[in-house]
């Protein structure tokens, strides 16, 4: 089954609501910047690439929202600015939108219907660009794990998390398509449940073997020679080689250096963050205490006590066994590297 995350239909985007995954597989239709940007916020999609490509989109429906209006510069302007209000960490939104603006940019003079168009073509070129870095990722990762690897993931980087394909559940598909044997682990990644819902649902749709374990066991595992490998994705790399990702991340990393198993990081070059020097500066989204008391209308925290919940952690680059890119697979990153890679 392809797992198409966001379509276009009927000049709406319509995305797979995943907050209720995988209980039941319903798509949600959007038609404005605003409405983008709550279901960016409400994680009805989620993940850094599929962020970026909703909010692509989000721009160029707001475009086709005010293309009649007098205002319309403003009403985009104030779309932009709800987009980037949206979640703080993925740096794919930036990026998106700074690509989306510069296409504005060169066709300003031009009248709004056009400009909606150009846009929206615009938008499209992100959509299926992602998929095709995605594939690319995906073959370089590929040559990195043995027949038979058995590869703990966190959270989900998979086909629900961008365009298509994946980036860490892009690795695996890859090496299935390269004719390889692989099984996953797959950690529960408390409190959203991403790897107990999504990335065991996206394995389960494709064959691909898959074993459900909760965040508390892999060092278990890892001590009992169970895991060969661990490859997750990232919502942004510093220009130092700093990865920050979904929240238990840096825990897998600790653990897997303890063990000697390679920790490698799916990353489309969209996700690394030359302006930042390292992660001191990513900034962490704090999501709601209601995530980490329960899980929907199940409460089973006490009453009153107080509750954090950062929804990503920061590995250091020291960590990093590698980064797969489109552009091929860099190994122990660092600032030259990544300068670099970006030519
Ligand atoms: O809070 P989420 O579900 O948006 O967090 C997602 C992750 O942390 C993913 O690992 C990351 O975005 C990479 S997705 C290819």
């Amino acid at each position: 089954m392809k797992i198409e995350t966001l379509r276009w239909t009927n000049n709406k985007l319509e995305m797979i609501d995943q907050r209720i995954l995988p209980a039941s597989f319903k798509y949600l239709s959007y038609d404005s910047a605003a409405s983008i940007a709550e279901g960016i916020r409400s994680m009805v999609v989620r993940g850094a690439p599929a962020i970026g490509v909703a909010a692509a989109y989000g721009v160029a429906l707001e475009a086709l929202r005010q293309q009649a209006s007098a205002e319309f510069n403003a009403g985009m302007e104030a779309g932009f600015k709800v987009l980037a209000t949206s979640r703080p960490t993925a740096v794919n939104l930036f990026w998106a939108l700074q690509r989306m603006r510069e296409v504005w940019q060169g066709v300003a003079t031009q009248a709004p219907q056009q400009v909606a168009q150009r846009l929206l073509a615009e938008a499209q070129e992100i959509h299926a660009e992602d998929i095709r870095i995605n594939k690319a990722m995906g073959a370089f990762g590929a040559e990195l794990l043995p027949d038979g690897a058995r590869v703990l993931t966190h959270c989900n980087a998979g086909a629900l998390a961008t365009a298509g394909w994946g980036t860490a559940l892009g690795v695996f598909r890859s090496v299935v398509e390269a004719g390889k044997k692989i099984s996953v682990i797959a950690d529960e990644t408390r409190p959203f449940l991403q790897g107990a819902r999504l990335t065991a649902w996206e394995m389960v749709q494709e064959n691909i073997p898959v074993t459900l374990i909760t965040d508390n066991m892999a060092g278990h595992l890892m001590a009992h020679d169970e895991i060969d490998a661990v490859v997750v994705g990232t919502d942004r790399v510093a220009a130092n080689g700093d990865v920050a990702n979904k929240i238990g991340t840096y825990m897998v990393a600790v653990l897997a250096q303890r063990h000697h198993i390679p920790f490698y990081v799916a990353c489309p070059l969209s996700t690394i963050d030359m302006n930042i020097a390292s992660s001191a500066d990513i900034p962490i989204e704090e999501r709601s205490p209601d995530e980490v008391k329960g899980f929907r209308d199940c409460h089973w925290a006490a009453e009153g006590v107080q509750i954090r919940n950062p929804a990503f952690d920061v590995t250091p680059a020291e960590l990093v066994s590698a980064l797969i890119t489109e552009k091929g697979v860099i190994h122990r990153p660092d600032r030259d590297k990544l300068r670099a890679l970006f030519g």
